[in-house]
């Protein structure tokens, strides 16, 4: 029997329109463009306005963006995991709502928290659905409304992060192509840096934790980036190596969107030059869960059938990874952007 492994067959994107700019943001906080660029690489980012609207509404969008473009029933869908950390309610799952809001009625579906590597994760998951031979489609999602849970008044955080997401539709193939590897990685000691302390079952809302801003992101920065630095350069190197990879084999390098700089070092560590890098860190931010299947959106129409990606993230847990994705379709002829 053939081996069957995972394709993605579509890609889905959504960022909501309000673009919330480094000039807006030294209106803000004691900020400046200078800064904010050449420390992070990032010049706006995008930012979900609307009461009532959570991350379902930025997957959703997506999710029917792939269905149209993959020429999807919603019917067919098996199962759809979103990766998030702001999810619209503690429950029912973001998932659930998505898989109603599009007509995905046959589809089980739940959300996975890994923070920014969730999509790793999520991706990782949703392929060995694929590759059990159980199911035939799979719709993988990554999204994140960080603007719920930042603090516009602390500097060290509201610079870094935006909203947005995208998804994926993974089927089986028995070509060589598809979701080929995958090394995940965690450490919870990691959770000191990188945090939001209440909201969840040790410490409840109550007015004191509001009152000491105890639901929003809280981020030791220089830890977590010396951590990122080089946890991800090392898993990304691993999978290279293991898999016979070296720089000139790899068409793309898929990094997590989370400083321009730890991106750099990934790709100098793997031999890469800039040109195969995929970088949308100026326009959107950090979008955590969002950042690579956005990168998939913006750069589909580039992708090759054939085209070897390493993809690698690094985030709050601490979690990371890096997956070995071999692209199994041309994406110029779908892509929706030019
Ligand atoms: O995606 C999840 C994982 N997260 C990451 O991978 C993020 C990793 N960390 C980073 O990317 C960087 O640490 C940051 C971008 C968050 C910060 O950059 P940094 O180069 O590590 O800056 P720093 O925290 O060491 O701060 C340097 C200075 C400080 O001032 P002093 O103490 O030198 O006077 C900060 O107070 O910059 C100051 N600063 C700012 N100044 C202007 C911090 N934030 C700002 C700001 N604007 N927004």
């Amino acid at each position: 029997m053939k081996t069957i492994h995972a394709a993605i067959t579509g890609v889905g994107g959504y960022v909501p329109d309000y673009i919330l700019t480094n000039k807006e943001l030294e209106t803000m906080v004691d900020t400046n463009d200078e800064w904010i660029t050449t420390r992070t690489g990032i010049k706006e980012r995008r930012i979900l306005k609307g009461e009532g609207l959570g991350t379902s509404y930025m997957v959703t969008k997506a999710v029917q963006e792939l269905l149209q473009k993959t020429n999807t029933d919603p019917k067919e869908i098996d199962a759809i995991i979103v990766a998030t950390v702001t999810p619209d309610m503690p429950f029912p799952a973001t998932a659930n709502l998505v898989a109603d809001q599009v007509g995905a009625t046959n589809a089980f579906s739940y959300d996975l928290s890994a923070a920014c590597s969730g999509f790793l994760y999520a991706l990782t998951t949703g392929a060995k659905y694929i590759e059990s031979g159980s199911y035939k489609k799979v719709i993988v999602a990554g999204a994140d409304k960080m603007s719920s849970i930042i603090n516009y008044k602390d500097r060290t955080t509201c610079v870094i992060f935006g909203d947005g997401g995208g998804a994926v539709l993974l089927e089986p193939t028995t070509e060589n192509l598809g979701v080929l590897d995958s090394i995940l990685r965690s450490d919870g000691s990691g959770a000191v840096y990188l945090n939001m302390k209440a909201g969840g079952s040790r410490m409840p809302a109550t007015h004191a934790s509001v009152d000491a801003n105890l639901h929003y992101v809280f981020q030791d920065g220089q830890p977590v980036f010396k951590f990122a630095v080089t946890k991800m350069a090392e898993v990304s190197a691993e999978i290279a190596e293991r898999n016979n990879l070296k720089g000139e084999d790899i068409q793309w390098l898929v990094p997590h969107q989370a400083n321009k700089r730890i991106i750099d070092a990934t790709a100098s560590r793997m031999g890469i030059g800039d040109d195969k890098v995929m970088m949308n860190i100026e326009k959107y931010g950090n979008t955590t869960a969002g950042t690579i299947p956005l990168l998939f959106w913006d750069y589909e129409s580039k992708l090759k059938k054939g085209d070897n990606l390493i993809l690698a993230a690094f985030g709050g847990g601490f979690t990371w990874g890096a997956i070995y994705v071999k692209w199994a379709y041309d994406g110029a002829a779908v892509s929706n952007k030019k």
